[in-house]
Order: C-alpha cells, then sequence, then structure tokens
C-alpha cells in the first residue's frame, strides 16, 4: 500500500555489492518502501531475503530490471506504474567491470556502456513520462574515478579528438561509435569502463537542465570498494594485482558502508546541487567526495552529443519535453 507518508527509494543492481549496501542503508535510514532490481527474480528475491535478515524492516520490494535488454527496463516501467507510488530517491547503481573480450547486448550496445548508462536512461525517461518520479526526487548515478583519466591504466576517450581524427569532427557518430563498439572505436577493459563513466558524467549534467525546479540528478563515485563482486570478469591485473593491490595500500580502498555512503550523501543534497559529478579528491580514490572539474568532462557540446546519442540508442526515448 502507497501513501503520502511512504518515503521510496529505488536502487538498481541491488543484489551484489554496493546496491545490496545502499538498499539496506537506505531501510535503517527509514525509508518505506525500498525497491530493489536484479536481473532475474531469484537474484531479486535472494537479496530481499538478506536484506530482511540484515535489517528487520520489512520494506523491500523486488523489480526484474536488465539493462542488457531494453524490453526489461520498458516492462519493469510499466510494472511500477502499476504498482503506483512516486519515487523520492532513484540510485542508479546497477554497472559491470568488463573483461578482455568485447561483449555487446541484443541491442547492439556495448555492455558496459549498456549497463550502467543506456537502461538507466530509459528507465529514468519511463519513470518521468508516467509520472513516477516524486516533486522532490534525487536521481543519483553511479559514477567513477576512472572518468577523470587520472587513475592508472584507465583512459577516457577524448571524443573531440576520435571525432576529428575519424568522423569529420562530427561527436555524435564517434560517440555512437564507441556505444555500439564498432570500429575504429576499440575495446579495451579499462578504457572501455573510464569511457561509460564518464558518458555518466556527461548524461546527469545533460538530464540536470531539463528536470522540473526540484528534482536533481548527480553522478556520484562510490570510490574504491574491492568488497564488491566487480571485478568478477575483470582482466587478470586488474582481478588479481590491483584490485588486491588497493586493499593492501592504506587510502586506496574503503568499506562497503562508505562506499554506498557516499550515494546516500549525494542523495541528501539541497536542490541547488544538480548536473554534477562527486568523486574523490584529484588523483585519491577514497575520502571525501567533491564536485569534479575537468576540461574532459566539463565539455557542454559532448554532453549534449551523447544525450542525443543515449537517447536514439535508447530506442528513441529522451526527455519528454525535447521529443
Ligand atoms: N566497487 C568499486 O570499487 C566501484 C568503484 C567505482 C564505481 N563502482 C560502480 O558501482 C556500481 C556497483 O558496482 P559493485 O562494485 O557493487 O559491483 P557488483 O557487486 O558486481 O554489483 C553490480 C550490480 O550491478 C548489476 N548489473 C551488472 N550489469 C547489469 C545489467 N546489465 N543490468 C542490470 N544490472 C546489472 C549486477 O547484477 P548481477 O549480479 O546480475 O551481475 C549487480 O547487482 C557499478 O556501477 C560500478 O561501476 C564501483
Amino acid at each position: 500500500m502507497v501513501d503520502n507518508t511512504t518515503r521510496t527509494a529505488l536502487v538498481t543492481g541491488a543484489n551484489s555489492g554496493l546496491g545490496l549496501e545502499t538498499s539496506a542503508l537506505l531501510a535503517e535510514d527509514g525509508f518505506t518502501r525500498v525497491i530493489i532490481t536484479a536481473r532475474t527474480p531469484a537474484k531479486a528475491d535472494g537479496a530481499r531475503q538478506s536484506l530482511l535478515a540484515r535489517t528487520n524492516a520489512d520494506v523491500f520490494e523486488t523489480l526484474t530490471l536488465d539493462n542488457d535488454d531494453l524490453s526489461t527496463v520498458e516492462a519493469a516501467a510499466t510494472e511500477l506504474a502499476k504498482r503506483g507510488g512516486k519515487i523520492d530517491v532513484l540510485v542508479l547503481n546497477a554497472g559491470m567491470v568488463p573483461g578482455n573480450d568485447l561483449l555487446k547486448t541484443v541491442d547492439d550496445v556495448e555492455a558496459t556502456v549498456a549497463s550502467t548508462l543506456i537502461g538507466h536512461h530509459l528507465l529514468t525517461m519511463r519513470l518521468i513520462e508516467l509520472g513516477l518520479i516524486g516533486d522532490a526526487a534525487r536521481i543519483v548515478i553511479s559514477g567513477s574515478e576512472a572518468a577523470r583519466g587520472d587513475v592508472p591504466t584507465f583512459h577516457p576517450l577524448d571524443v573531440d579528438i576520435f571525432a576529428a581524427e575519424h568522423f569529420d569532427g562530427n561527436v555524435e557518430a564517434a560517440i555512437e561509435a564507441q556505444i555500439r563498439m564498432e570500429p575504429p572505436a576499440e575495446h579495451n577493459a579499462a578504457n572501455t569502463y573510464a569511457t561509460a563513466k564518464q558518458f555518466v558524467a556527461w548524461w546527469a549534467a545533460e538530464l540536470a537542465r531539463d528536470l522540473p525546479a526540484g528534482v536533481t540528478v548527480n553522478a556520484v563515485s562510490p570510490g574504491s570498494t574491492p568488497d564488491t563482486d566487480a571485478a568478477r570478469n575483470a582482466p587478470f591485473f586488474m582481478k588479481h594485482v590491483m584490485v588486491p593491490m588497493f586493499k593492501l595500500i592504506p587510502g586506496m580502498s574503503h568499506s562497503l558502508p562508505d562506499g554506498a555512503g557516499r550515494y546516500i550523501e549525494a542523495a541528501g543534497y539541497g536542490d541547488d546541487v544538480t548536473g554534477k559529478f562527486f568523486a574523490s579528491k584529484p588523483k585519491k580514490m577514497t575520502g571525501p567526495i567533491e564536485e569534479v572539474h575537468l576540461d574532459l568532462l566539463d565539455n557542454p557540446a559532448a554532453q549534449q552529443a551523447l544525450w542525443n546519442v543515449t537517447t536514439k540508442v535508447a530506442g528513441g526515448v529522451g526527455y519528454p519535453a525535447r521529443n
């Protein structure tokens, strides 16, 4: 039963790592309805059981959604409309770290960007269209320090240079090649991940321009949080050298509550804070978060191009006012 006193959150990728932790923290923070999404009903049910056991709060509602298949995102939005109620905090947390092999989804999208951005874009657009976003809602999407370009081995794409070299300066064409990972775009696990998170930061900046007053969106890096399952598909060096090394060096990693706490912190910011990307201080992977300012990221033309391509790749579903 959803009523006016309900405080509702929706967390994607809630069956593991940061999503599971965030869901627990939200329930502990007094949210009365926490919608947890996972890729299969069995994973969602398993998460619900473990969250119930941990929090003793009977507030978790499951939903199936797989960003690798946009038809499941459409179905999830339709299902939410049937259930009713508005979402106050939307945590777009799902995401994967790719391996060496290029993976593409049934929608012909590279799987990393599909998991962290394209499905989340479609979900957000549908929730807005269906009137399911609360008047003072907070949207938080999972970013990463990797997007800054100062994390060893992670190099986000310079789309302006890529567009100039291969597409006569057409930035949208360059971004689409990267999102679909079609030549001359080249898959490299770390760089594909860093670029996907750069796109996430751009998406938040662009969406913020259109949201109604009172509703905010920010990209937030949870920081280096090795006690998740994120490295499961990662290449050997990342999985067996970098991540274990980060765990050993003081300041290079933090706990699950610290990582998930960053999403919750940003969801508590006022309505004057929107369209930003928050991460650790430059060259840091943990500690307090601050707004990131970098030429590569503060690029309004690229942000708009990314938005247009994301809309196209999501089947032409963009911001209602712009369609
Ligand atoms: N851990 C870190 O150090 C760190 C640092 C910066 C950013 N992040 C970001 O934090 C987020 C959470 O990652 P994590 O570290 O908690 O990893 P995790 O334990 O592997 O959790 C990732 C979650 O996302 C889900 N997911 C993956 N691909 C999906 C897709 N295509 N559609 C729907 N759900 C999908 C996973 O579902 P399955 O279990 O079904 O695969 C899982 O629930 C990611 O966006 C990640 O990039 C993590």
